[in-house]
């Protein structure tokens, strides 16, 4: 997964070599803690789940702290955490009011996908051979 970054370089944002991923130790799910900078900064978890629309895929769970918001590193996490992943279909379910999470999901890729008989927005990303 190429981590893209939209618009030009800014001070706002920060750089993904800055970003670093650590494996959680759990048996319900993958994880990684994000760190930026060497700190603390939330943690990236994917979920193994099965239905009749994706099968086998997981679903996404990622989070920042709101003071680290705004600076890309969500995005940059979890992109590290995809390609690090053996897992290849990866989902987000959001609330549509949810733009800060699609933003930076379509952002590194993902695209919308119409599940049925949801009411909340699904975003879509498959790691495929020479996709990553
Ligand atoms: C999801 C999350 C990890 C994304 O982190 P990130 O990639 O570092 O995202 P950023 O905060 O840097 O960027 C969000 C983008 O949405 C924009 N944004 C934020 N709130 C917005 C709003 N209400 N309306 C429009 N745009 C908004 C920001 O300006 C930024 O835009 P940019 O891409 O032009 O820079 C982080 O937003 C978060 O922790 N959210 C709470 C937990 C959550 O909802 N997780 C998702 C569940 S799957």
């Amino acid at each position: 997964m190429s981590i893209h970054l939209e618009g030009e370089v800014s001070d706002k944002y920060v750089l993904p070599e800055d970003v670093s991923i650590t494996k959680m130790a759990s048996k319900k799910f993958e994880g990684w803690k994000i760190l930026y900078d060497g700190k603390s900064a939330g943690y990236v978890k994917f979920y193994f789940k099965e239905d009749d629309v994706f099968q086998k895929h997981v679903t996404i769970d990622f989070k920042v702290p709101i003071p680290l918001r705004g600076r890309h590193i969500g995005r940059i996490a979890l992109a590290k955490a995809i390609d690090k992943s053996t897992y290849t279909i990866f989902v987000a379910h959001l609330r549509g009011s949810n733009v800060a999470s699609k933003r930076s999901l379509e952002s590194i890729g993902f695209v919308l996908f119409d599940y049925p008989g949801s009411r909340q927005l699904c975003l879509l990303y498959k790691k495929e051979e020479g996709n990553n």
